[in-house]
């Protein structure tokens, strides 16, 4: 675990912004910095005190931006290096923090970089990314471009075929060509991704989103011991220049990743982790079917918490831009019924935009910048009833990805407008943590009840709460004693015992 402990994560609550689709200000049908900027007291309202902010550096967009072409520079789409400088400055005016996605794992095949290792002589970037000796070999199961320019060797892919993967060694070495972790190559690598991360630090972000964190070092052992070496010197040097730089990483198993210095993980994302059975399978947990398991989900964050020692935060994310939009799955004051689960676990919560107001997954999209199923979940922000829901004044058939068209479609300000709203919910969830000690980051958590109602309890040396989320069509009683503080639905607390009515959530202090 690193020295590096930012305060402000104690009581952090995440916004993620997706710049294509947030808010467009110039009519070019994209989003961009300035309306990022333009929405940042919106955020703000809502109770989100960060943002991650997805790729927005200067790309061919194969891949919606995480083919970086060049690491030092905003994408002309979204503006310049000073209108990113401004979304820092802006933010922090704000009492906000901003962190931006970093993509150490591969870079676009359009990088610089990658032009120069392609060629034949050697040079200063031929061992910058992970190649085979010859074009002529097996190349143990990994992915690779062939025979694409004269270099006699295959370029190892980390994920699309316009991804390839830059070199930060092997744990295993196997192979002639493969390299290992401390070998010149790899540590130049790391070198001239240090100094992506320090040029960004230094005009004023708060630190990094890491894209797919645990697989820079390659054939590595199943506790991901290379990777954690790798993170631990990336981690030395932020301790030296930049302690108070903020790291979250798509690890997706927190143990790991927080012994390499990460403050947070998503842990709950992918296999075998669970998440998918409260939010998102055919029977999930908060569904008012009342159906769905807890059970599972709560074992595998018991042990992940145990294999931690409750350092560092467990993240667990409404949505992203990778996965299904909650309302795919969940509907209405199901959707409560999950925020209020969310803002009530320890970790920073990550809200994905437009999760807020219950946007839709948009079924049957074509594919943008290589988004294929994950399109539906990247439709432009819903912010009014006006013209493409006042994401842009562009011309409906030139936006970037097509305004969801379904009649019902939420949009921001009529939520605002409607004390019963999602969007109102979400904000007095996210006011209601921050004024909790017990609720915030840090304090832990014991679930007392996985079935339903689910009932956990929160708790730190100065406060304990009781949270209970009943999704079902039927009222449920709980044995509790203290005072109400938030309910959402309807409850009473009498005689020590809490009645919870259909489709409610009741925060109770001990
Ligand atoms: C994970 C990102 O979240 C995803 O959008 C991207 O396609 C891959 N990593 C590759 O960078
Ligand atoms: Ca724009």
């Amino acid at each position: 675990m690193s020295k590096r402990q930012p305060k402000w994560l104690d009581n952090a609550v995440f916004y993620e912004i997706y710049p294509q689709s947030f808010n467009d200000t110039n009519a070019d049908g994209i989003g961009d910095l300035q309306g990022i900027i333009e929405k940042l007291d919106y955020i703000k309202e809502l109770g989100c005190n960060a943002i991650w902010i997805n790729p927005c550096f200067d790309s061919p967009f194969n891949d919606a931006g995480y083919d970086v072409r060049d690491y030092k520079k905003v994408a002309p789409r979204y503006g310049t290096n000073e209108d990113l400088k401004r979304v820092f400055d802006e933010a922090h005016k704000r009492d906000m923090h901003v962190l931006l996605d970093l993509v150490p794992g591969h870079t676009s095949v359009e990088h610089p970089w990658f032009k120069e290792s392609m060629k034949p002589e050697k040079n200063e970037y031929t061992d910058r990314f992970v190649w085979t000796d010859h074009v002529f070999m097996d190349t143990k199961g990994m992915n690779t471009l062939r025979a694409i320019s004269d270099r006699d060797g295959c370029a190892v892919l980390n994920f699309f075929s316009s991804q390839p993967a830059l070199n930060y060694g092997f744990y295993k070495q196997e192979e002639p060509w493969q390299q290992g972790m401390d070998d010149p190559g790899p540590e130049a690598t790391r070198l001239a991704i240090q100094d992506v991360m320090r040029f960004w630090l230094k005009m004023g972000c708060d630190g990094f989103r890491v894209d797919m964190a645990a697989w820079c070092v390659k054939n590595d052992d199943e506790n991901r011991t290379g990777n954690i070496y790798f993170w631990n010197k990336v981690g030395k040097f932020l301790d030296e220049e930049f302690p108070d730089a903020a790291m979250v990483s798509e690890w997706g198993n927190p143990d790991q990743s927080l012994q390499g210095g990460f403050h947070m993980d998503f842990q709950l994302m992918g296999q075998g982790t669970n998440y998918e059975d409260l939010f998102r399978c055919d029977e999930p947990y908060f569904s008012s079917r009342g159906k769905g398991n807890f059970k599972a989900y709560a074992e595998r964050y018991n042990k992940s918490v145990a294999a931690t020692e409750g350092k560092g935060l467990i993240c667990i994310p409404s949505g992203n831009h990778d996965i299904d939009r909650l309302a795919r799955r969940l509907k209405g004051n199901e959707l409560k019924m999950a925020f209020a689960f969310l803002l009530s676990m320890p970790g920073a919560p990550f809200i994905y935009y437009g999760d807020e107001i219950g946007m839709n997954y948009v079924e049957g999209l074509i594919s943008k910048e290589g988004g294929y199923q994950r399109t539906g979940s990247r439709t432009p922000m819903q912010w009014d009833d006006g013209l493409n829901d006042g994401f842009s004044t562009a011309d409906p058939k030139d936006l970037y990805i097509k305004m969801d068209d379904a009649p019902d479609r939420p949009n921001v300000k009529a939520q605002m407008a409607d004390p019963g709203s999602l969007w109102n919910e979400v904000r007095r969830l996210i006011k209601i943590r921050k004024e909790n000690v017990a609720l915030r980051s840090k304090a832990k958590v014991e679930f007392l009840e996985t079935g339903y109602p689910l009932v956990l309890k929160r708790s730190c040396k100065e406060q304990a709460i009781t949270v209970i989320i009943n999704p079902t069509n039927e009222e449920k009683t709980v044995d509790v004693h203290g005072t109400i503080i938030y309910a959402c639905g309807s409850a009473k607390l009498e005689n020590g015992k809490c009645h919870v009515g259909a489709g409610t959530a009741v925060f109770i202090e001990n």
